[in-house]
């Protein structure tokens, strides 16, 4: 371990330190008597995080790092060889705080030589020394705190309230299609136990009965394989079949033919069944393929609504991550597409929004925390819709940059002016009217990819061309 050298700094020393080099011979002889150097061995862990906070550091030589603890992960927050750097006890002479446990980690990245002093009576010398500064420093402090842990609550309620805002919209049409087409189903299913009862007491013979079915069989092939008109060629289709109908007496014309229209339904093909199905049976014998017909899209509707629901809550587990928290080798297009898709309600009634993904085909994967990044694509995609309220064009573009993944959002939309590019990653910075920007989600995603994944969030902006560019290195940043 360590092996402390029974040195004293002199007072001239101690005033080289920048820490030090404003104050009187009484103090710096005060802090010559109480303090002492020490050495640590390359790969030492000065103090842990969370340790009783006992000593106060002043780097003399050496390169050090620090770090914390986030989740499971260690950060680390800095690495430097600047003599005169300071870590430890440092908030020991701030009453109220109960900073008695050090904040982070420190370690010796080389071997070190540190000036130590004793955390308790440093910090009684100093509030002696500089009373007004303290309690300044102490409102300042305070103050620190309870914005942070106040910036940390609504860091989570933001993501939270993107995510279920995005999800119930998203939710509510596949859910009420799909309550809708279950009722209308039941409708259907009942008249065609009807129709059957009628078929059944009208003495049709089985044969007939046969074609009916094989009728129904073929109409719902057809339907599956039927080509999709347009607005313009329904109507004219409609009109057709109408008029076929009517002209073959079957009755509820009007009503029918949508339905056969959107099932690739023909007059030649009703021509052709009028040669097979006798002719008293004709127009039970339509009815009865067009239940069939509109049983079978209801099922598909049905089926197209769960399916759209299931995509959905893949999306949002995706999105949220909720069941991975560590580091991982991701791919940084599935949880653009996974955002993209939460997010869709907004683009769509944003109006007038072209949205242009241009994802690179052959991307490698990075390590990164993706629910996280989730939050930076949403807060970044989300600004660029705001930026946009009269329509235009939102990129979502992916590349390879030699040891990094660049992804770039980009609108079309006012533009940021020069001074305010450095503001805007401030948090609490916001130009949108109160209740609508809370001024966080830059601050949130410049944070998440440059401490969190040792990469870099830039911005370029000129009216109607505005980029942020987030690039994330292939492999993890060291801690
Ligand atoms: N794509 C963009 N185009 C124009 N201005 C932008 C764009 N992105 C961000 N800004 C500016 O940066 C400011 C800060 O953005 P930030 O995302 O941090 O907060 P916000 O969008 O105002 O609020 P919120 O916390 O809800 O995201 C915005 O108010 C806006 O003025
Ligand atoms: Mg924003």
């Amino acid at each position: 371990m360590t092996e402390p050298l029974p040195q004293r700094l002199q007072p001239e020393e101690l005033k080289t330190l920048f820490l030090f080099e404003a104050l009187d011979d009484e103090k710096l002889e005060w802090l010559s008597a109480a303090g002492r150097v020490e050495q640590r061995a390359a790969g030492t862990v000065v103090f842990a995080e969370g340790e009783e906070a006992t000593c106060f550091f002043v780097l003399l030589d050496g390169m050090v790092s620090m770090h914390r603890q986030v989740e499971d992960t260690e950060v680390e927050v800095v690495r430097t060889d600047h003599r005169g750097v300071y870590a430890g006890a440092t908030q020991s002479f701030v009453r109220g705080l109960d900073a008695t446990r050090y904040p982070s980690s420190f370690r010796a990245i080389t071997a070190c030589t540190f000036w130590v002093v004793d955390a308790e009576s440093f910090g009684e010398r100093i509030r002696e020394w500089f009373p007004m500064a303290m309690h300044l420093l102490e409102g300042l402090m305070l103050g620190m705190r309870n914005s942070q842990s106040m910036i940390a609550g609504r860091e989570r309620l933001l993501s939270l309230g993107r995510l279920s805002a995005g999800l119930t919209h998203e939710l509510n049409n596949p859910a009420a299609a799909a309550v809708r087409a279950t009722s209308a189903l039941r409708e259907r299913v009942s008249k065609m136990r009807r129709k059957l009862a009628h078929l059944a007491s009208a003495d049709v013979d089985s044969e007939a009965l046969m074609a009916l079915t094989e009728l129904q069989e073929t109409a719902v092939e057809r339907m599956v394989k039927a080509e999709k008109l347009s607005p313009i060629e329904v109507g004219d289709a409609e009109d057709a079949l109408s008029d076929w109908l009517e002209a073959h007496d079957v009755d509820d014309a009007w009503d029918l033919a949508p339905a056969l229209v959107a099932a690739g339904v023909t007059a030649d093909w009703l021509s052709e069944v009028a040669d097979t199905v006798p002719a008293e049976l004709l127009a039970d014998g339509i009815h009865w393929v067009t239940y069939a017909l509109e049983t079978e899209q209801l099922m598909i509707e049905i089926e197209d609504s769960t399916d759209r629901i299931s995509t959905l809550v893949n999306a949002a587990k995706q999105y949220s991550q909720v069941d991975r928290a560590t580091f991982q080798d991701i791919d940084v297009r599935e949880g653009l597409r996974s955002t993209l898709t939460m997010l869709h309600y907004k683009i769509k009634s944003a109006g007038n929004i072209t949205l242009v993904k241009d994802l690179a085909t052959d991307l490698p994967t990075i390590p990164a925390h993706p629910a996280e990044l989730n939050q930076v694509w949403t807060n970044l995609i989300d600004n660029a819709i705001q930026a946009m309220p009269d329509g235009g064009t939102l990129t979502v573009r992916t590349a390879r940059e030699n040891d990094h993944v660049l992804v770039e959002v980009g609108d079309t939309g006012v533009g940021i002016p020069k001074a305010l590019h450095n503001k805007i990653f401030e948090p609490f910075f916001t130009t949108k009217p109160v209740g609508e920007g809370t001024g966080l989600g830059l601050d949130i995603s410049y944070r998440v990819v440059t401490q969190r994944h040792g990469g870099d969030l830039r911005v370029q902006s000129e009216p109607g061309n505005t980029w942020f560019q987030v690039r994330l290195p292939l492999v993890r940043p060291t801690s």
